[in-house]
């Protein structure tokens, strides 16, 4: 493990690549024991080695598995870390996909099963270790795709195959859930040390695009893409630097930016966090 007099330690989803990667990085750059969430141990090798390299310590990060498309492997990777019984200062929800059709092995709408549910348990069952070491925060990466989703959330929707061509409407439910998400998480932590944040990371060059058709790739490039370097100063600056009492906010640009209208519906944050943990109690 670290070996500094107070080691903070982070876990963080998809940072095998893209903004999740640059994360890592930095957190461990920062003095983090990085553990890094995701599906393939072999691809997320080359961070940890880099990790390693960073901060001459073999100890510095570490692969835990997770397929957030399957219920059963969130709970595994949650019993794993919390196995070692360590304290949890920060937990990035950071993978995300976009694009892609189907359901999850619980037959959940994909980019929903993936973006949200997955990190919604997650984050449940990471929350008592949270709360043990707090002050400690949860960090969202949702998106200004979000504003997309202004009609609110189909809940029978939410539970069927994707519907539409590219996919790209449920990746902006995903993400304005992401954001509900957070506020509600807010509100169930209030007085615990415990800080939430959501954000846009900006557009940025990541492989998170691959599964949306070619045609449609040009218009997002069009709309002037950020290094991953850059898309993860947003996360960085809520996981480091964000004032804790603005805990349950949305930031874009390092800043509070006002989300839709929809994401700052109350009653239905309330209603997603409520459904959500009928829903993952139901597969347990
Ligand atoms: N790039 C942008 O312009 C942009 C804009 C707004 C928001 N975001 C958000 O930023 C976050 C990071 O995305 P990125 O742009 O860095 O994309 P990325 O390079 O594609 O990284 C996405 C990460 O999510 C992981 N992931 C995808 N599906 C998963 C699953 N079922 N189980 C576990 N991990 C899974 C990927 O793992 P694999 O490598 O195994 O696939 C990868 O590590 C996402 O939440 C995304 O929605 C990105």
């Amino acid at each position: 493990m670290n070996t500094s007099a107070t080691p903070r330690i982070a876990l963080i989803t998809g940072a095998n690549i893209g903004i999740g990667r640059v994360t890592a990085v930095r957190l461990a750059q920062q003095g983090y024991t990085v553990f890094l969430a995701g599906r393939s141990a072999q691809r997320t090798q080359a961070v940890i080695d880099d990790i390693h390299a960073l901060t001459g310590s073999p100890h510095s990060a570490f692969f835990l598995p997770l397929q957030l498309d399957d219920l059963s492997s969130v709970r595994e990777c949650a019993a794993l870390f919390l196995a070692r019984q360590l304290p949890l200062h920060l937990l990035i929800n950071n993978a995300g996909l976009a694009g892609l059709k189907g359901q999850t092995r619980q037959g959940f709408e994909m980019a929903f099963g993936v973006n949200h549910l997955g990190h919604f348990l997650l984050t449940q069952l990471l929350l008592p270790t949270l709360k043990a070491s707090a002050p400690a925060r949860v960090v969202t990466v949702a998106s200004r795709a979000h504003l997309m989703a202004y009609q609110g959330l189909d809940w029978a929707a939410l539970q069927q195959p994707t519907r539409s061509l590219t996919g790209t409407a449920e990746y902006g439910v995903s993400k304005l859930a992401n954001i509900l998400f957070s506020a509600h998480l807010a509100k169930v932590l209030a007085g615990t040390g415990v800080s939430t944040y959501a954000l846009h990371p900006g557009v940025v060059d990541t492989e998170v695009w691959r599964e949306v058709p070619r045609w449609l790739r040009p218009v997002l490039r069009l709309r002037g893409l950020l290094t991953p370097e850059e898309g993860a100063q947003t996360s960085l600056y809520c996981a480091l630097q964000a004032p804790a009492d603005e805990s349950g906010l949305y930031y874009d640009k390092s800043r509070v930016k006002t989300p839709s209208r929809i994401a700052q519906d109350s009653q239905l944050a309330e209603q997603l966090w409520k459904q959500s943990l009928q829903w993952v109690e139901a597969t347990s």
